[in-house]
């Protein structure tokens, strides 16, 4: 393990014992409208100081994006993009289902090493480019499911913007047609994590930032998986949009997507 993976995992780790010490314990002050329907809480903020400190204790010369605001311009021209907290409105509502995602991109902005760690299972993803994907050290790989019939798939429902909602319903009833059936864990972080390990066969979700879905996309992709937009770019940090599967599956979703979601890209 690389120094950069190991340096991930250990902040991720002890970003999540923050997370479960409070898991349950919330109190109402410590929860603040961020957007309209969108969240933050102390613990968020607190699992995030925790991972920036580490990470710029040990790559000083790194930048960094993290979703509650830490930010490094960096000199080096590498990046860690870091959700402190994946899941924040499950986490609110004590709904078992949140995680850390760390990631980091090179100079060429190819993501390099990913991390998501699941506190509440005590599951951690790993990847590191050209290596494999892992889930507690096991290597891990996406589903060979290639009969619609048993397909499980995940999604991110829209829940504050609108303008792409129809799109969205109509694609839906199209996966509805094509699948055994459909999940909204409430965590991009988590959706790709258990593509990567084959108990989703895909997962689609059209407005997600960085920080929600780089870890999991490496985990994808050294997972034998592929991703892309909704418009089948694989570059995907230039795009809001996340289609992740197996080769038999993502090139479905691919198509339903760029067949409904035409007007938005
Ligand atoms: C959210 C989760 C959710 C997705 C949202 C994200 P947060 O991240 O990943 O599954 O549907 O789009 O914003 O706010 O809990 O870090
Ligand atoms: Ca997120
Ligand atoms: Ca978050």
């Amino acid at each position: 393990m690389s120094s950069e993976l190991d340096t991930a995992v250990t902040a991720a780790k002890k970003a999540g014992a923050i997370a479960l010490r409070k898991f349950g314990e919330l109190d109402l002050t410590e929860i603040h409208p961020k957007e309209y329907k969108d969240f933050v809480t102390e613990v968020d903020k607190a699992c995030e100081r925790s991972i920036a400190s580490a990470i710029s204790a040990a790559f000083p010369d790194d930048g960094m994006l993290c979703e509650e605001g830490s930010a490094a311009k960096g000199s080096s021209g590498r990046k860690w993009i870091v959700d402190p907290l994946d899941g924040t409105l499950n986490f609110i509502h004590s709904f078992p289902v949140f995680a850390i995602s760390i990631a980091l991109s090179d100079a060429r902005n190819d993501l390099v090493a990913g991390v998501v760690y699941q506190p509440v299972l005590d599951e951690l993803f790993t990847a590191e480019k050209g290596t494999g994907a892992y889930l507690n050290g096991s290597p891990i790989h996406v589903s060979s499911r290639n009969n619609p019939e048993q397909f499980l798939i995940a999604t991110g429902i829209p829940f504050k913007e609108y303008h792409y909602l129809e799109s969205y319903v109509s694609m839906l009833k199209e996966v509805i047609h094509d699948s055994a059936g459909i999940r909204r864990a409430g965590s991009a972080a988590i959706d790709l994590a258990y593509t990567a390990c084959g108990r989703f066969d895909a997962f689609w979700e059209y407005k997600l930032f960085p920080w929600d879905f780089s870890a999991g996309v490496l985990l994808v992709r050294e997972a034998g998986g592929i991703v892309t937009s909704f418009s089948g770019n694989s570059d995907v940090t230039e795009h809001h949009s996340i289609i992740a599967g197996t080769p038999v599956t993502h090139p479905l979703l691919l198509e339903k997507a760029k067949k409904h979601f035409q007007e938005h890209m």
